[in-house]
């Protein structure tokens, strides 16, 4: 074989293997911890309140959002905050392209932030679906809200979250 067909065999070969890898090795240190860095820390860094914080009152969630501050999101424990509890579903929700049944059509507010370009932003969801675990990204509270009715038990055992 020539070098140059045995080259595209590897890539070839290469890109069936990296595909199912993706699900499987998705972790918070090797994949999330940088990619929250990167795209969410100006406004959810360190000196940002935690998720407590910033829904004790409304009056302390209005003057966050004014300053252009979210929750704190740059801790492995403070993202299952706004994943698992108490603020369920919450990560999706904002994150979510729109292609969920439940987000009809509009993607989150947070959605915009996942990368710079159409391109970026779609293998950053993928990342973090992954991530977040199959079958488990829910849009739906810890209770039920107008028709929207409450994470189940079996949404919620198909998170994954790897550290
Ligand atoms: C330019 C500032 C900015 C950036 C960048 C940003 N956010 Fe936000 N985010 C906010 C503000 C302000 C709020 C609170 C207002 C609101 O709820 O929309 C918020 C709220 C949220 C919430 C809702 C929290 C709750 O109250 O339940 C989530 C989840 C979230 N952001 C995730 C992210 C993620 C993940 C990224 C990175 C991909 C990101 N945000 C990037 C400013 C930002």
């Amino acid at each position: 074989m020539k070098s140059k067909h045995i080259l595209a065999l590897i890539a070839t070969t290469a890109a069936f293997v990296a595909l199912p890898a993706l699900a499987q090795d998705v972790s918070y240190r090797k994949d999330i911890a940088p990619l929250i860095k990167k795209q969410c820390a100006e406004c959810h860094g360190a000196d940002a309140p935690t998720y407590k914080e910033f829904t004790l009152s409304k009056e302390a969630q209005d003057k966050f959002t004014k300053e252009k501050t979210g929750p704190r999101t740059d801790t492995y424990e403070l993202l299952v905050h706004i994943i698992a509890y108490p603020g369920t579903g919450s990560f999706m929700r904002r994150l979510d392209d729109g292609t969920h049944p439940l987000a009809a059509g509009k993607p989150g507010n947070m959605y915009k932030y996942l990368g710079d370009n159409d391109a970026e932003r779609a293998q950053n969801l993928k990342l973090v679906k992954a991530w977040v675990g199959d079958g488990a990204w829910y849009l739906n509270r810890f209770k039920a809200r107008g028709d929207v009715p409450g994470v189940t038990k079996e949404q919620l055992d198909k998170l994954k979250l790897d550290y």
